[in-house]
């Protein structure tokens, strides 16, 4: 189409998100055929490569996951052919002088261009920099920036990047990536909540006792100690993943579907987020660092003894936080997130619980024995909505129980598409509804800065969990009540 671009210029294409996330997602697209004809790669990246040892890199790439679904050679063949590859230096403009002679015009048109900022979050303002010197954030309307998460790793640095980016390019050229919203489930939950008229009108504080948002991941830091140990889980996941989730769990019906409605719901959440006090801290937010422990049977190593961690090191693995929304729907329930690394196993999932009913009918069956209602969304790895209800037990006496009402969001022989797919696709269509918007960005960090602050000041001490566990027994004490307790199984 005419808005769509004809080149994707992917900066830090031997990176590992260009390997394992962005390189297979466009593969896939091309096989759905969502690629036009005419758009064409520019992998870019440090080692003199020439075109023909990347294309070498990329089959490699490709090769088990091509068995593995028999993927035809020509879809193959049709994605390399789109590529060029171009050894660059980001710190040297000479680079972006070569590839903007190199970017060729959309037929009669003029350029249209994606750049993709796969690097490390420390070179962003290099490269925006650089890329408007060479002239390659004109033509406004057409060329897009892409960069990933974490902008900024603090209030003040993401409103520095964002004063950056903005100076050179346009808001509506700036596609910034929380991959959680390309997740199906996490898309869902809108058409969940404003397609069902059974669910909508008890989504407020006046049916909901509280909500959790777990991010659980069996796996460690693997080899991203440089930068996992300066950012931590609250800046990782719980800033901008769980935050995003929060949002959509909390926001109102946008006026409709498009990208700046959208935001602008998600954005009033945050804004009416209660801010938390120095001294309320250690009421709202619990960190803590795995030790040595066993997942599946294999023992792991704790978070000091990981490659390149210093012995000492305080970074959390695990975050906890509780957040009251201050407006008509939520004023007084408590959203509790979590995350860490070194957990059980994967397992994200948003659960709703209900209130008790206002009567207890039922005397046989013990007040604290009845369960509340709860709505569980799981998120991955399976996708699915899980609804607890009470129902009578056979039987002469009238005793009641909990039954799960499950249902998968797939039907069998479904699959759900890679959330870069998703977001990949949009990108090129020019659909920014799925991306954060800078004061969506500013406003997460604005929610956890205290905590945050509050952390780097206390130097001295962490608690631990041990691998393979469901986090510290410290984060219990973020419930207001003696009857919540984490929800960790389906
Ligand atoms: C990334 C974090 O943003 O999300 C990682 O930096 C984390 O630490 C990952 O492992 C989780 O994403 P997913 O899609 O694998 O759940």
């Amino acid at each position: 189409s005419q808005n769509e671009p004809c080149s994707f210029v992917i900066f830090g294409a031997t990176g590992d998100l260009a390997t394992h996330k962005l390189l297979p997602a466009l593969f896939d697209l091309e096989r759905v055929e969502r690629l036009v004809d005419d758009l064409s790669f520019i992998a870019l990246a440090r080692r003199s490569w020439t075109t023909d040892d990347w294309l070498e890199h990329v089959r490699t790439l490709l090769k088990d996951k091509i068995e593995q679904s028999s993927i035809p050679q020509e879809v193959l063949n049709r994605f390399l052919a789109r590529f060029r590859y171009l050894q660059a230096d980001l710190n040297d403009t000479e680079s972006y002088r070569t590839l903007a002679a190199d970017l060729t015009a959309c037929g009669s048109t003029g350029s249209r261009t994606v750049f993709y900022l796969a690097i490390r979050p420390a070179d962003f303002v290099t490269v925006i920099k650089n890329l408007k010197a060479a002239g390659l954030n004109e033509p406004r309307g057409m060329n897009r920036v892409v960069i990933e998460k974490p902008f900024g790793e603090d209030l003040e640095s993401a409103q520095v990047l964002n004063r950056v980016l903005h100076q050179n390019f346009d808001e509506e050229q700036i596609y910034r990536i929380d991959h959680f919203l390309g997740k199906e489930t996490v898309q869902n939950l809108l058409v969940f909540r404003f397609a069902n008229t059974i669910i909508e009108p008890l989504w407020n504080r006046n049916f909901i006792d509280h909500v959790q948002i777990t991010v659980a991941e069996s796996i460690g830091i693997g080899k991203r100690a440089g930068y996992y140990d300066r950012a931590g889980a609250l800046r990782d996941m719980l800033q901008n993943h769980l935050m995003q989730l929060l949002t959509v769990v909390a926001m109102e019906p946008p006026p409709a579907l498009e990208a700046d409605a959208l935001r602008d719901e998600k954005v009033k959440v945050l804004r009416s987020i209660r801010p938390i006090g120095k001294r309320a801290v250690h009421a709202h937010a619990v960190r803590a660092q795995y030790t040595h422990g066993s997942i599946d049977g294999q023992s792991v190593v704790g978070y000091q003894q990981e490659e390149n961690i210093e012995l000492g090191s305080i970074t959390e693995t695990f975050a906890a936080a509780k957040f009251y929304i201050d407006n008509w729907r939520w004023r007084g329930v408590p959203f509790y997130l979590r995350t860490g690394k070194r957990m059980p196993r994967q397992h994200s999932m948003i659960a709703i619980r209900f209130k008790h009913p206002p009567q207890q009918l039922f005397r046989e069956t013990p007040l604290e024995s009845i369960d509340p209602n709860w709505i569980l969304l799981s998120i991955q790895p399976e996708e699915s909505m899980h609804m607890e209800i009470h129902v009578k037990q056979p039987g002469l006496d009238m005793n009641t129980r909990v039954m799960q009402m499950n249902a998968s969001f797939l039907k069998t022989d479904e699959q759900t598409l890679d959330a870069y797919e998703t977001l990949l696709l949009d990108v090129i269509e020019g659909d920014r509804s799925l991306f954060i918007r800078f004061d969506e960005a500013e406003w997460a960090w604005r929610v956890i800065d205290p905590i945050l602050k509050f952390w780097t000041v206390e130097r001295e001490y962490i608690p631990t969990y041990p691998a393979g566990s469901w986090g510290p027994a410290e984060a219990n004490r973020l419930f207001d009540s003696d009857d919540q307790i984490w929800r960790n199984e389906l």
